[in-house]
């Protein structure tokens, strides 16, 4: 975009955007949506992917239509064209142009022909609609409303729904009108603005010991869940990114507290493991947004066989809907496009299953502790913002972690190589000497997570390995660490009273910052990395 536009100073009383990038075809202003018919009066904005876009496209060309762009969407707009020259009005054309789709959809769509009337229809792509005293909103997603209401419809697949000056109204799929419930998010626009925080991300890395005290909040409706689902046999979690690396956590707890077999299965791969489910298996679909569709296309396979709870950030999310049970974690909206507080809050709703079920209620109890953990390391942030000033002119970095924390090593890599641009990778610390140690040189920045516990000594071993290489060291380890502290550059120090078990709750948050702060020094923005959305619903 050239110009910016304040929505305040736009004439008119009703329009549609969409702020993200297409997902067919290249991100450029020809791609950008609305799209449009050929006589500009019909324009549409869709979230999803069309997969049978490439044969209505021929279809639409061979009867003259011409294209402008190269993205799926714009089938859309031609096709209520199309349907409109034939004599239907905007809302059938719609619903015509609907049947003919394949793949995932929200579309919002207007035209000038029927002034004031907005119409908006879903399939396997989330889209809620707003409703405050002088407006009504259509959204894919809370977070971006929740600053105008928070009354929110939830539409079911296939409905239709309708705005005009009459206010709402939401159809079925054969025409007729339903009685929708009001749905109150228990969110406040201040919960989603970013005050005086120069960005969502530091204001949500400052929230954490709350997201950790009010997810704690969830313990009964966590034990409920446990008794009704009586003996489980196995457990497997799905995720994707982040989510996936709670999804880690959870396993590696769960095995070692209550001994259940517990597998974990990125959501997009997640058809290889599908045919092994049971009904004796609990499938946990960790997301925070309760939208992610390769977790959604899973949830819908894994609960024709299993019980399925999901673990989710956004109340009223399409997950929350199809899963038989729901913790809804209490981070509050989050903003920023990577996912730090509703990490945490993920990791805290895991800990209490994990131990409730392992009815392990000395660690249930320890939890309480971790807010202020969380808080003495956030104390530490100025340390850490010099400590990024040094690490921001790498190219590559390893992050080293072994058993809890493992996926502390993966989140780290993760949070800094989406925001920061620079290529990092987590590793299980005992795994480097199979290959990548090769790459280990006086130029590699190692991250090296070093809790007190009984994988202390054998991460020791892996941090002389790269030592020996030369290798940059900074080791996030114990106060009092006197071994640690002289085998490294540099240290950021962590509570004693934290060991292994409970370092991903805590040893994460200098990752998170360290990620902020060399993003800083980079000059990118740490809320809006290029390229990426905070739902992935493609
Ligand atoms: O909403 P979800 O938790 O299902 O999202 C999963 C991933 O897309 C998400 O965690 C992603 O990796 C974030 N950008 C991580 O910061």
């Amino acid at each position: 975009m050239d110009e910016k536009f304040d929505l305040a100073d736009m004439p008119g009383n009703f329009g549609i955007a969409h702020v993200r990038w297409p997902s067919t075809g290249i991100a450029s202003k020809i791609n950008a949506h609305p799209h449009l018919d050929e006589n500009d009066t019909i324009a549409v904005v869709h979230n999803g992917t069309l997969k049978n876009y490439d044969e209505l496209k021929g279809e639409l060309i061979a009867e003259g239509f011409k294209f402008k762009s190269t993205t799926d969407t714009e089938v859309i707009s031609h096709l209520i064209r199309k349907y409109m020259n034939e004599g239907f009005d905007l809302e059938h054309a719609f619903r015509k142009t609907i049947e003919r789709l394949e793949g995932s959809y929200a579309i919002v769509v207007i035209s000038k022909e029927e002034n004031n009337k907005i119409f908006a229809t879903r399939y396997q792509s989330p889209l809620k609609i707003g409703i405050s005293d002088d407006a009504y909103f259509v959204s894919s997603d809370i977070p971006a409303i929740i600053n105008y209401t928070r009354q929110i419809i939830l539409p079911a697949e296939g409905e239709m729904i309708i705005l005009d000056e009459n206010g709402v109204r939401v159809h079925d799929e054969n025409d007729n009108e339903l009685e929708k419930e009001i749905v109150l998010i228990p969110w406040t626009a201040q919960m989603a603005e970013k005050g005086d925080y120069p960005y969502y991300m530091i204001k949500e890395i400052l929230k954490q010991p709350d997201a950790v005290e009010f997810t704690l909040g969830e313990r009964d409706n966590i034990q409920k869940i446990i008794d009704d689902l009586g003996k489980i046999k196995n457990i497997c979690f799905v995720a994707c990114g982040t989510s996936y690396h709670a999804s880690l956590t959870g396993k590696y707890l769960i095995q070692h507290l209550a001994k259940i077999k517990t597998d974990v299965v990125l959501a997009s791969e997640f058809k290889y493991t599908a045919d092994t489910l049971d009904e004796d298996t609990l499938v946990v679909f960790i997301s925070q947004s309760g939208e992610t569709l390769d977790s959604m296309n899973a949830l819908r396979i894994a609960k024709e066989t299993s019980p399925t709870l999901a673990i989710v950030n956004n109340i009223g999310s399409s997950m929350t809907e199809e899963a038989k049970y729901t913790i809804i974690t209490q981070a509050g909206p989050e903003k920023g496009v990577t996912a730090t507080k509703t990490y945490i809050a993920q990791l805290t709703a895991i800990y209490l299953f994990a131990g409730l079920l392992a009815k392990d209620y000395e660690l249930v109890d320890r939890l309480y502790n971790v807010p202020d953990y969380i808080r003495e390391v956030l104390d530490k942030s100025k340390e850490i913002e010099i400590l990024s000033q040094r690490y921001s002119f790498a190219d590559d970095l390893f992050y080293l972690g072994r058993g809890f924390s493992y996926p502390i090593a993966l989140e780290g890599a993760l949070k800094l190589k989406e925001i920061s641009l620079i290529h990092a990778e987590g590793y299980a610390s005992g795994e480097l000497k199979h290959g990548p140690l090769a790459l280990i040189n006086y130029t590699i920045p190692v991250i090296v997570i070093l809790p007190p516990g009984s994988d202390y000594e054998d991460t020791m071993v892996n941090l002389e390995e790269v030592k020996a290489r030369k290798a940059i060291i900074l080791s996030v380890c114990a106060e009092g660490d006197a071994k640690g502290e002289c085998k490294s550059r540099d240290v950021i120090t962590i509570n004693p009273k934290v060991d292994e078990i409970l370092a991903p709750l805590v040893y994460t948050v200098p990752l998170q910052l360290l990620a902020y702060y060399v993003t800083l020094e980079k000059g990118h923005n740490p809320d809006k990395p290029e390229n990426l959305a905070k739902v992935i619903t493609v």
